[in-house]
């Protein structure tokens, strides 16, 4: 089910150690194969670009980028599942080419199973094209994995 939000003042905020609980439940309900716990807590340590989107005191979703040299590494982006297809993926996306430029990055790079034909249109939609395939980069379960495919976007 859709939630609609009572107000519009959706704003960012550090993801920080305290967040970790309700992160973990947003990311249970999202995906079939979640980060763990140990997933979350590495990326904060490393002390990589961590956001939360909040909204109502809601967290409508999240992301995690690696900074390269002259390039940025999307991990994760996630939208809780009420308050998917309203549009908050997008301005997350736009968000981080945005920081991603200011840190003098030229790419912003990911990785989505090739399966996730939502997360592909919503990526190409937002500029991202195509760039290759990692093979069996993903588990899905009963011993198998999923292929990546890898995409990019020219900052
Ligand atoms: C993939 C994912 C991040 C997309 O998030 P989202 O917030 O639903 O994406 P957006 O709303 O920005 O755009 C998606 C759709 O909403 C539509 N939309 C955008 N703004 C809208 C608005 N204001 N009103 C209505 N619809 C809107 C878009 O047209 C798009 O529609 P489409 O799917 O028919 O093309 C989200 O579905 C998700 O978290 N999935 C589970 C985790 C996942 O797969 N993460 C990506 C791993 S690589």
């Amino acid at each position: 089910m859709s939630a609609v939000l009572k107000s519009a003042q959706a704003r960012f905020e550090p993801f920080e150690a305290r967040h970790l609980a309700a992160v973990i439940q947003v990311e249970q309900q999202a995906y079939a194969h979640p980060w763990s716990e140990t997933n979350f807590k590495d990326a904060l340590i490393s002390g990589y670009q961590a956001q939360l989107l909040i909204a109502d005191g809601e967290i409508l979703g999240y992301f995690i980028a690696m900074k390269g040299v002259d390039e940025v590494h999307l991990l994760n982006i996630t939208v809780a599942p009420n308050f998917q297809r309203q549009g908050w993926a997008r301005l997350m996306l736009d968000a981080l080419a945005i920081w991603s430029r200011g840190q003098g990055a030229t790419w912003l790079w990911l990785e989505v199973r090739i399966g996730n034909l939502r997360a592909m249109r919503v990526y190409e939609s937002q500029g991202f094209c195509q760039v290759g395939k990692r093979k069996a980069y993903y588990p899905a379960g009963s011993g198998k994995r999923e292929d990546a495919l890898v995409m990019g976007l020219r900052l």
